[in-house]
């Protein structure tokens, strides 16, 4: 009569007997709950006591109504299970897929049909219900802001009955809310047992963990509905968002293996996937508005000479836009500063050897704008009330079937006749006035993006939302990167990217050397340590090469050479957090085969002159590998190092040995970052 979760854990011997498990797990009644013991379902429903939020709520004609299976179906085997739950006397049916796939996260897909007459409206419906496993204690969940994304908090469970969190700007938003780790209370990043959970959806969510006063905690995710949103027409379908689920018993980083591989496997389109990770110059932290032909060839030489490989002409190339008050829809380049039109500077990039990308921020509008005039009905408004900007922009509205087209000529129009490799497609604003278009607009957006992809399947395109406002999993199916934070100062990014990171693979994660001081920190600091910080990513310049001095540039053109050599293992090997004692010393190994590279950075003055040894956690514990240090060194640090022919020829040690004993670096500067190469003897 219900669809429960019986087990969650590593695989169980071949021919487990399943009931005696639940038999095992069943608690015997006690005075205060349901006369009918509640099953942990999956599919929860109001009806039978259960204390929760249930699966789903309908309501037809403005009453709320009650929903009761008359049928629970199962079917499928090994890798795929399918439940349908019928109600015939409300003439519906739920249906519940899990799918286990290769990467060994399983995907969980539900939906709501409607068999009668009636329309229905859903006020809720959850990607995934989750009764979460006993060994859950705590769960680690997010919360930020602009140039400060993915604060992560570990809360304890117990005592905390009703956690929670939602987004209502129309993308996930800063906190990446829709990230949850569960874990237990000795969990480590190699050992005891860990959960995540992630939400697949690039608009409004909501999830909740309930804690029962008899103890009990399930988790609640899915897309937010807001009131009338979502009618359900007879004989029609509802599909919520996807809920990802992975499950590691090595701790932290079993989980994190899992969810990278079905990212890079799964979900990146081919072109994300098949292809080295190029070097991004952006004119933006170099330029802003102030755009000129002289000015944009000089930085695309500058940017030659570092050894960059693409050159993104970011915001201000367009329209009559001088500021951000501006032009936006408008999508057809500056007159004053592109009088030949783009190509000129397309044909000079190439020349020097890069490829071409370009800034778009096509959901907006900007209230000063050709598009607005001609066109003041195509943004969310509601009739008689002011139309407030963010940003000084106004959101179009995607579902409407004239703005996607004008958006896919535009767009398709710019891709058609000028060489464009990449997009930078940036969303600036939140969407309000909701009046019932989240989802709308959220699903207009995927259809925009997927006809763009299928006429140009080469182009690849980049995520932003201020930074990293809209990430997710379903963003990142129709994208190949996404730009973390508009943050660029390292100390900041090491604990920005840490929080990604757990989640999303390095190829993804656009990350740029900014300029010094960092115009959003104000925090001036070396350029060798923001190079090295910037390379483990998808790394990028975001600076003026013109304004740095000879050594800086030196400096800069050896690491992107660094990371140009190693970014096939950055990108397809495995990422591991280093073992460090020090709690102003942090890194990672990316670990591919016989090869591997570790980032060591330190962002705080030491305690102790010597800090422990740096251990290295992920290699074969059996082979013996050459241990170097990639030049350039960081300074005064490497004023320390000892033997310096040492590091610079390797010494070779075993596996075992760089994760028990590690490598004692000098590590007491603030702002001092090493790089550690690995390759098996
Ligand atoms: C916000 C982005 O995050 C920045 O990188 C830049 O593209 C600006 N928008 C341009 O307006």
């Amino acid at each position: 009569g219900h669809a429960g979760l019986a087990y969650l854990g590593p695989p169980l011997p071949a021919g487990e007997p399943i009931a005696a498990l639940c038999a095992g797990l069943r608690r015997g009644a006690h005075e205060c709950e349901p006369d009918l013991a509640v099953p942990r379902s999956i599919l929860p429903l109001g009806h039978t006591g259960y204390p929760g939020r249930p699966v789903l709520e309908i309501c037809r004609q403005g009453r709320l109504l009650g929903v009761g299976p008359q049928a629970v179906i199962a079917r499928g085997s090994g890798a795929a299970l399918h439940f349908s739950l019928e109600d015939a006397t409300q003439g519906l049916r739920i249906d519940s897929r899990w799918q286990a796939r290769d990467s060994g996260v399983v995907v969980v897909e539900q939906a709501v049909t409607v068999d009668r007459v009636e329309a229905l409206q859903l006020l809720r419906f959850a990607s995934l219900v989750l009764p979460l496993p006993g060994w859950v204690t705590a769960v680690t969940h997010y919360a930020g802001r602009w140039s400060a994304e993915m604060h992560a908090s570990r809360t304890v469970l117990a005592g905390a009955p009703g956690l929670g969190g939602a987004s209502r700007g129309g993308r996930p938003g800063f906190g990446g809310g829709q990230w949850l780790v569960f874990d237990g209370a000795g969990t480590t990043e190699h050992t005891g047992p860990c959960l995540a959970v992630h939400l697949a959806w690039s608009g409004d969510h909501a999830w909740h963990v309930d804690t029962h006063q008899d103890g009990d905690a399930v988790l609640w995710i899915g897309a937010a509905l807001e009131p009338g949103e979502v009618e359900v027409a007879a004989g029609a379908r509802f599909e919520a968002p996807p809920a990802v689920l992975a499950f590691s018993t090595r701790g932290r980083a079993g989980l994190r293996h899992a969810l990278h591989r079905h990212v890079s496997r799964e979900v990146l389109p081919e072109v994300g996937r098949a292809t080295p990770r190029r070097v991004h110059l952006n004119t933006w932290e170099a330029c802003g508005f102030s755009l000129s032909m002289p000015r944009l060839e000089r930085l695309a030489e500058d940017a030659a000479a570092l050894g960059v490989e693409r050159f993104v002409l970011d915001d201000g190339w367009f329209g009559r836009r001088r500021d951000d008050r501006s032009s936006l829809g408008d999508w057809q380049p500056s007159a004053e500063v592109f009088p030949q039109g783009l190509d000129p500077l397309i044909r000079h990039v190439q020349r020097l050897g890069m490829d071409f990308g370009l800034w778009v921020e096509p959901e907006m509008v900007s209230p000063d704008s050709e598009l607005y005039r001609r066109h003041p009905d195509w943004c969310l408004a509601l009739d008689g009330l002011p139309r407030a900007t963010q940003r000084h922009q106004l959101v179009l509205d995607l579902a409407r079937p004239e703005v996607a087209a004008y958006l896919f000529d535009a767009l398709d129009g710019l891709l058609r006749r000028h060489a464009i490799a990449a997009l930078k497609w940036d969303h600036n604003r939140e969407l309000f006035p909701r009046a019932g278009r989240g989802l709308t607009q959220t699903l207009a957006l995927y259809r925009l993006l997927d006809r763009l992809r299928a006429a140009h399947p080469a182009v690849e395109i980049e995520s932003c939302a201020s930074g990293g406002g809209r990430v997710d999993y379903s963003i990142l199916a129709r994208c190949t990167r996404f730009w973390a934070s508009d943050n660029n100062d390292p100390i900041e990014r090491l604990r920005i990217n840490r929080s990604w990171l757990q989640f999303l693979p390095l190829r993804t994660c656009g990350h740029h050397v900014g300029p010094s001081p960092n115009p959003v920190t104000g925090r001036a600091l070396p350029m060798d340590f923001r190079a090295k910080v910037a390379l483990f990513g998808h790394m990028g310049v975001e600076a003026d090469p013109g304004s740095m001095t000879p050594d800086e540039r030196r400096t800069l053109a050896a690491h992107v050479a660094l990371y140009r050599q190693w970014r096939d293992v950055l990108h397809e090997g495995e990422l591991g957090e280093l073992a460090v004692d020090d709690p102003g010393v942090c890194g990672w190994v990316a670990v591919a085969g016989p090869r591997a590279l570790a980032l060591v950075a330190q962002t705080a003055f030491a305690r102790h002159f010597e800090v422990a040894p740096v251990r290295i956690p992920g290699l074969d514990p059996a082979r013996l590998y050459r241990v170097t240090l990639p030049e350039p060194w960081p300074d005064p640090a490497a004023r320390y190092l000892g033997d310096s022919a040492l590091w610079r020829d390797g010494l070779v040690i075993s596996g075992a040995a760089l994760a028990h004993a590690g490598l004692a670096l000098p590590l007491r500067h603030p702002c001092t970052a090493w790089l550690i190469a690995l390759e098996a003897e």
